[in-house]
C-alpha cells in the first residue's frame, strides 16, 4: 500500500506578500493540511531582491518581471515545503490558473484574486522546479523527515 507519508514528491509553495497582508496564511495552509499533504518545512521572511530575482529567473525577459521581483521583495512571505503524491500537479490545481479569468471558484486564486499580479500564492510547476525552488529557499537541515499517522488513512 502506498501510504502519504511514504511519498516523497515535494513541492515549493509560498504565500506572497497580499496574501499575508489579507490574513490568508491560515486558510491556504488549511486546505493543504485537509487535503492530506504533510508541512516539512516552513518559514517567514522578506526576501532580499536578490532572492526574488533567483526565484522568477525563468521570467527575467518578460516585461513584467522588474514588478513581479520589487512586489515579492516588497514584504512579507510564507515559503513552505509540502509533501505527498502528486503534490507538485495537485498543488497547482488548488492553487488555480494564472490568468485570474480562468481560475475557477474553489480554487485559492479563484477564491481571492482579481489580478494577475497579485495573486496571492506560488507553487512549483514540475519536479525540476519544485527542486531548484526549495534548494533556492531552504537549506538541507531545514526539511522535517517524519511520518503522519494520519496518511495511513489518506489514500
Ligand atoms: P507564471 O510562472 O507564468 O505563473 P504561476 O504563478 O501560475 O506559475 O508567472 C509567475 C508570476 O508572474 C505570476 O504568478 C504572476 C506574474 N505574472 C504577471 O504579473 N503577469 C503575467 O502576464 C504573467 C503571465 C505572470
Ligand atoms: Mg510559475
Amino acid at each position: 500500500e502506498v501510504y502519504a507519508s511514504s511519498v516523497q514528491e515535494k513541492s515549493f509553495i509560498m504565500i506572497k506578500p497580499d496574501g499575508i497582508h489579507r490574513g490568508l496564511i491560515a486558510d491556504i495552509i488549511k486546505r493543504f493540511e485537509a487535503k492530506g499533504y504533510k508541512l516539512v518545512a516552513i518559514k517567514v521572511m522578506v526576501p532580499s531582491k536578490d532572492l526574488a530575482s533567483k526565484h522568477y529567473e525563468e521570467h527575467a525577459q518578460r516585461p513584467f518581471y522588474p514588478g513581479l521581483v520589487t512586489f515579492l521583495s516588497s514584504g512579507p512571505v510564507v515559503a513552505m515545503v509540502w509533501e505527498g503524491k502528486d503534490v507538485i500537479k495537485y498543488g497547482r490545481k488548488m492553487i488555480g490558473a494564472t490568468n485570474p479569468l480562468a481560475s475557477t471558484p474553489g480554487t485559492i486564486r479563484g477564491d481571492y484574486g482579481i489580478d494577475v499580479g497579485r495573486n496571492i500564492i506560488h507553487g512549483s510547476d514540475s519536479v525540476e522546479s519544485a527542486q531548484r525552488e526549495i534548494a533556492l529557499w531552504f537549506g538541507a537541515g531545514e526539511l522535517a523527515e517524519y511520518d503522519l499517522a494520519m496518511g495511513k488513512w489518506v489514500y
